[in-house]
């Protein structure tokens, strides 16, 4: 049974759980006029050609969250739904520029969100933490002025992330906000090797020092990358259908995640923006149990692979992976 497979998600933006209706229910909720004439309209613009064109979407849909209510109702919604996915913990993703960008204050969003992850355990018995990701197509002097205030808030993050339209905006332009993060002790991750090419994931891990790469699909095309990856046992947070919506692979079959495998990279499953793609993470495990035709001990395999990669403490990580054996052992 993949939803009883204990499962950690760690490339997931919280904005990307937005619902179609939710949206509806925040935009009457806050007055606001949308420019669909209903949910159903809503419906019909799922459908992307690319990063872009998915990104236009998720942000104008970003105007309905106005208050802390609406941010904490977001991450509860997808908190019970990742609940029912099996997930166990899940370290989550949150753009602050996308909604300082809009005159929504800092606070409001950080708040909001964290409000809803302190309650994370009791309520749906899902650890988590919280990573603030920066906009690569916004100048990295407002990442670097963002961050400044997160830390001057003493926001309850564990670390900061790059994400975003990627090609034409490399990690290196980063450089500065990902050095006064590691100053403070935050964990680094970034998006690269999605739509651009190897180089900008030998950037990310030379210059931005990242522990964990976003995607990073696109690291086969450099042997000497991916031999990098394996030596170092550097995770790729790999999003099999966001892979598949944003027309980086024309199908789930032609996923390059067995080659993956087969070169001995650290691999996770995650779901990336689930509302937008339609599978959230139990629907990815299903797509690839189904079309690659995985068997128990594999999705196992991806699972421990996920509380490795996490930025979770050995004693943490314990009970994840004792779970995990207790599944594989009903499976066998
Ligand atoms: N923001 C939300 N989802 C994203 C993705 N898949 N790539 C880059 N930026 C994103
Ligand atoms: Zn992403």
């Amino acid at each position: 049974m993949i939803t009883t497979l204990p499962k950690v998600e760690l490339h997931l933006h919280i904005e990307g759980t937005l619902e179609p209706e939710l949206i509806m229910q925040l935009a009457e909720r806050n007055g606001i006029r949308l420019p669909y004439a209903d949910l159903d309209d809503l419906r019909r613009q799922y459908e992307f050609t690319d990063l872009q064109s998915f990104l236009n979407l998720y942000y104008a849909n970003l105007d309905v969250l106005v208050t802390e209510q609406d941010f904490s109702d977001l991450t509860r919604a997808y908190l019970k739904r990742a609940q029912a996915a099996g997930v166990r913990h899940a370290e989550i993703f949150m753009d602050p520029q996308a909604h300082t960008s809009r005159g929504i204050a800092l606070a409001t969003c950080v708040n909001g969100v964290s409000q809803a992850l302190a309650d994370s355990v009791t309520e749906f018995g899902i650890s988590t933490s919280l990573i603030v990701t920066f906009l690569r197509d916004r100048p990295a002097a407002e990442a670097l002025e963002v961050l400044t205030e997160l830390i001057s808030l003493d926001a309850p993050i564990i670390g900061i992330g790059l994400d975003s339209a990627e090609v034409g905006h490399p990690p290196i332009d980063f450089v500065e906000v990902f050095a006064l993060a590691r100053a403070h002790g935050l964990e680094c991750v970034a998006h690269a090797g999605e739509e651009g090419p190897p180089e900008y994931v030998w950037q990310a891990l030379d210059l931005l020092k990242v522990s964990r790469i976003d995607h990073g699909i696109r690291s086969l095309e450099d042997d000497a990358l991916v031999d990098y990856l394996v030596q170092n046992e550097i995770p790729l947070t790999v999003c099999p259908f966001s892979n598949v919506r944003l027309r980086v692979v024309d199908r789930l079959e032609d996923h390059p995640l067995p080659a993956m495998l087969a070169r001995g990279l650290l691999v996770t499953i995650n779901s990336d923006d689930p509302a937008y793609f339609g599978s959230y993470l139990d629907d990815n495990f299903r797509g690839l149990q189904q079309t690659f035709g995985l068997d128990a001990p594999a999705m196992a395999a991806l699972s421990r692979n996920a509380v490795q990669a996490a930025f979770l403490a050995d004693a943490e990580r314990a009970p994840l992976l004792a779970e995990i054996e207790a599944w594989l052992a009903e499976q066998l």
